[in-house]
């Protein structure tokens, strides 16, 4: 089924990622979409609020089952092909160019304009989904944006992107989502990986400063591993694939 031949379209909603989880655990297909004018609850990664007035951003989920009623392929490398598709989708439409902040952010200009939050359940296994949830600020001001984002998040229309609506982009994400999808099913993680590597906000080199479990610390910035994953070098040592990144941050 073509993504997005299945649409839920809400004028509000809590969040279109819950309300896509609960079609999808009612048994909703591969592809099936959940689109929102507002949400009152979105969510962001590590918790946090994204913040969706109405009409004046995309706030869209997706519902990814395995090939056959398998796992979902890749299921981890899910958020780079979604930030993927996400800023084809932009350039089609509004002209921009974007950079990809592994593993979730959107940025325009080095201001983050959209962000991905991918939910699985039992993902890894047959029968199991992912749901990828993709905010976007379209037509956002700069009085629409709450006062503590406004030096660090943007809009299409604040980096002055080509007039488009939500509804033109929402058509471009839904063939550029599955595009993407489908390189992944035919199990090319090289093209995932490597072009977000080729579109990345931070060059490789870069001083970052890291936060796992463990605590934080600073390296430099090396690159992707052929999984997705995030490889950095401490100062005089050698580089090391990190797997469980709870944030990546350019060092000051
Ligand atoms: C991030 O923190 O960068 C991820 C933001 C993801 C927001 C989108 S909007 C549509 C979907 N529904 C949600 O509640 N969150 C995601």
């Amino acid at each position: 089924m073509p993504f997005g031949a299945i649409v839920h379209r809400f004028e509000t909603v809590a969040s279109t990622n819950d309300e896509a989880r609960a079609l999808a655990l009612a048994g909703a297909g591969h592809g099936t979409a959940v689109l929102a004018r507002e949400q009152t609850l979105g969510r962001g990664t590590k918790g946090r609020a994204w913040h969706s007035p109405a009409g004046l951003g995309l706030y869209a989920s997706f519902i990814l089952r395995g090939p056959e009623g398998g796992a979902v392929p890749s299921v981890h490398l899910v958020p780079l092909a979604a930030g993927l598709a996400a800023s084809d989708a932009i350039l089609e439409t509004a002209g921009l160019e974007t950079r990809l902040k592994w593993p979730n952010d959107i940025l325009c200009r080095g201001k983050k304009l959209g962000g991905i939050l991918s939910e699985g359940v039992g993902a890894g296994a047959a029968g199991g989904f992912v749901v990828v949830g993709i905010g976007l600020n379209v037509g956002a001001g700069a009085d629409d944006l709450p006062p503590d984002l406004r030096a660090t998040a943007t809009s299409l229309r604040l980096a002055g992107g080509r007039d488009t609506t939500v509804e033109a982009l929402w058509a471009a994400l839904c063939r550029t989502l599955e595009r993407w999808y489908n390189v992944l099913a035919r199990g090319d993680k090289e093209a995932v990986v490597g072009t977000f590597a080729s579109r990345s906000a931070i060059p490789v080199g870069t001083a970052v400063r890291i936060e796992t479990a463990g605590g934080v610390f600073e390296a430099d910035y090396r690159g992707l591993d052929p999984e997705g994953r995030l490889v950095v070098s401490r100062r005089g040592a050698g580089p090391v694939v990190l797997d469980a990144v709870l944030r990546l941050e350019r060092a000051s």
